[in-house]
């Protein structure tokens, strides 16, 4: 399938001025689609940050609150006070919250990850974990991604403490991940499970590797709702025909798609500057179109920033300050020309949420 624009911008401009919907989350709501951001508890207390945050987004996602490494200081405890105060937030404000991630390769604690567990105990482990963590925010967290980045880019499993280091069912292959899947379901049987992932977005053989296991686990009734494809866009040329065949493989196969951590990265200068001005039409164009992708597949039901303003993006850590900018609002909250583009993109259209 290819990518066509079959509207024309200014009909799409036409759409959006009829709704009158004058933010994101006015337009998406109409639209029927969820539109999220990733926060973070630290800035929970400066006003700018909380009033963008429940101007424009009806979905919330913490960015690091619920991963091992935060949940767990130690084997017997579950620290839930930033998550929660997340999840307040969002319940304050009228958001849906996405809940991320209950097994993931890294950003473990060292008590773990240096605990010399066998697997029988990693097991009981994470097993106690899923049960709490889900249990917790169970009636809270409408969606989870239960897994998290589990292939690599040749669509092989990655080495990790929860498969084979020593895993929880060692020569078992992706038994792991169907166990945490089943153990989610078992505690909150009204949650859509997801796996998520990275730089799986396009056709390549990390997708169709994540595919051949969906059709797999569904063949098998482990209860999966849907792909998180996380969409960290580093290049401006992303090949857009194959994200939108992509998104349809998954979508005819009854799989619910959420874009889990959008960012466009654009080259930046070490104080966080756009290098090249041109870069942020370049910007709103790609995030027009991957929402327009999204809108045009019938189980795309959510849009998320990996973020509110590139003042706080992951991006300067992940790429030695190189790279940034990727939000849709700048560093002081202004609206960039992505935001304008994925507006539009979003307007027009009437969907069935989730
Ligand atoms: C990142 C966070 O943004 C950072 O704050 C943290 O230091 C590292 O993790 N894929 C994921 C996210 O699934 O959890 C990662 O988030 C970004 C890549």
């Amino acid at each position: 399938m290819c990518f066509r624009s079959h509207v024309p911008a200014a009909l799409l401009f036409f759409f959006a001025s009829l709704t009158g919907a004058q933010t994101l989350r006015e337009e998406a709501s109409r639209a029927g689609i969820l539109i999220g951001a990733a926060a973070n508890v630290h800035y929970l207390s400066e006003a700018s940050y909380t009033a963008t945050l429940a101007r424009e987004f009806n979905m919330l996602e913490p960015e690091d609150a619920m991963k091992w490494e935060a949940l767990r200081p130690d084997e017997q405890t579950f620290d839930f006070g930033a998550a929660d105060r997340i999840v307040a937030f969002a319940r304050t404000h009228n958001m849906k919250v996405r809940g991320h991630n209950l097994l993931w390769g890294t950003h473990n604690p060292d008590w773990l990850t240096r605990g010399n567990y066998k697997p029988k105990e990693l097991s009981e482990l994470l097993h106690q974990h899923i049960s709490r963590v889900v249990g917790h925010f169970r009636g809270t967290a409408f969606a989870w991604d239960v897994v998290n980045e589990a292939f690599d880019e040749k669509g092989r499993l990655r080495d990790s403490i929860w498969y084979n280091r020593p895993g929880i069912g060692a020569g078992e292959e992706k038994a792991y991940i169907e166990q945490a899947f089943r153990w989610a379901h078992d505690v909150d049987p009204d949650a859509l499970l997801f796996y998520n992932e990275a730089e799986a977005e396009e056709m390549n053989p990390k997708s169709d590797a994540i595919y051949a296991m969906m059709k797999d686990f569904q063949r098998c009734g482990v209860p999966i709702d849907g792909i998180g494809f996380q969409m960290h866009i580093f290049n401006l040329s992303p090949d857009l025909p194959s994200i939108s065949a992509n998104f349809a493989r998954f979508s005819e196969l009854g799989m619910k798609i959420h874009i889990t951590e959008l960012d466009v990265a654009l080259p930046v200068a070490p104080d966080g500057k756009v290098l090249d001005t041109v870069d942020l039409e370049r910007q709103a164009d790609i995030y027009r179109k991957i929402a327009t992708i999204c809108m045009r597949t019938d189980g795309c039901t959510a849009i998320q920033t990996w973020g509110v303003t590139d003042q706080y993006s992951w991006l300067g850590w992940a790429t030695d300050k190189t790279k940034g900018a990727g939000l849709l609002f700048d560093r002081n909250y202004h609206p960039k020309p992505a935001y304008t583009a994925l507006r539009q993109a979003l307007g027009g259209r009437t969907r069935k949420p989730d």
